[in-house]
């Protein structure tokens, strides 16, 4: 296990996220910003774990030399089949981004459709006034958790589009609620036309992201009530969301999305609820024009 950035101050409270690779993750900035902003004492880093090495790294949180972490590519999935208790959240999305120990067990949770509909709330408010067709494009880990929030947060039709379309199947599959057919697969041909009647639409795919192709997709169909969100933060504006602006159309980015996410992971590892601030988004903001992605 390489440790990246740790003091490694035994006892003191701290928390990491786990990855491979790891260097790229913006969580340190984050927390290490609300532990400074609340005058809490402790630390959080990042480690680069392997496969092999995700046992230690339980163990560490079983026996509180960490308070719990945040657990990125490629381990969100491992992570669920390895901790001791699931949150409903991570059982349905099989995946985990957060772990904390209670009463000597390791528990996962996944707090990005928490992160995501937080985000929008913020933002945007009223995103959701009109829930009755949202529109997911793509079908991939982050479609996975918005689906799932989508579907909490009480829209009647989630629409998913994507490149592979048996990608699509087995996500509407898999998150289908018993008997309530809220969930349609469209084909990825039909990303544009669909959009006619859709309150709400958002990229999950990884085109737009800084060295990707732009998504291609028309927004003429689109309402002119619809948000538009892209969780890609990598450039900002995206050209999804630019083409949504130039149409008048509410454009929220994806930025909020991590930081949101990052919540309550903070708050069980260090007992304060923290407040995602213009100040904090600004700081991510200038991290990414420092190292260009
Ligand atoms: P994540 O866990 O971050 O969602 P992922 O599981 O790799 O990442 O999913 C990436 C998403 O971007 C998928 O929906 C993928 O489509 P496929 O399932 O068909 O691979 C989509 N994607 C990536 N490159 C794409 C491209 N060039 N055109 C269309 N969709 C693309």
């Amino acid at each position: 296990m390489q440790l990246d950035g740790s003091k490694g101050a035994a006892g003191a409270a701290s928390a990491c996220v786990i990855g491979d690779p790891i260097a790229h993750s913006r969580s340190p900035i984050i927390h290490n910003y609300w532990l400074a902003n609340l005058g809490l004492p402790g630390e959080y880093t990042r480690r680069r774990v392997l496969s092999a090495e995700l046992d230690d790294f339980l163990n560490d949180v079983r026996s509180g030399a960490l308070r719990g972490g945040n657990v990125t590519v490629p381990h969100k999935e491992a992570i669920a089949r390895k901790v001791d208790r699931l949150t409903d959240t991570a059982r349905r999305l099989g995946a985990v981004n957060t772990v904390w120990a209670e009463d000597g067990l390791v528990w996962g949770d996944n707090t990005d459709g928490t992160g995501f509909l937080a985000n929008l709330d913020d933002r945007s408010p009223g995103w959701d006034a009109v829930s009755d067709m949202a529109v997911v494009l793509g079908a991939g880990g982050a479609a996975r958790a918005i689906v799932f929030a989508l579907l909490q947060r009480g829209f009647l039709d989630v629409v998913i589009t994507n490149r592979s379309e048996s990608r699509a199947g087995q996500l509407a599959t898999e998150l289908e609620d018993e008997g309530k057919s809220r969930l349609r697969v469209v084909d990825w041909d039909k990303r544009s036309e669909i959009l006619a009647g859709a309150a709400f639409v958002v990229n999950t795919t990884s085109l737009g992201m800084t060295g990707q192709p732009p998504l291609p997709i028309e927004l003429e169909c689109l309402p002119a009530h619809a948000v538009v969100h892209d969780i890609v933060y990598a450039p900002l504006e995206t050209t999804l969301l630019k083409a949504a602006r130039d149409r008048g159309l509410k454009a929220v980015d994806g930025l909020g999305m991590l930081l949101h996410q990052a919540v309550p992971g903070f708050a069980r590892w260090f007992g304060q609820k923290p407040q995602v601030t213009q100040e904090l988004r600004q700081l991510i903001v200038d991290d990414m024009n420092r190292s260009k992605t």
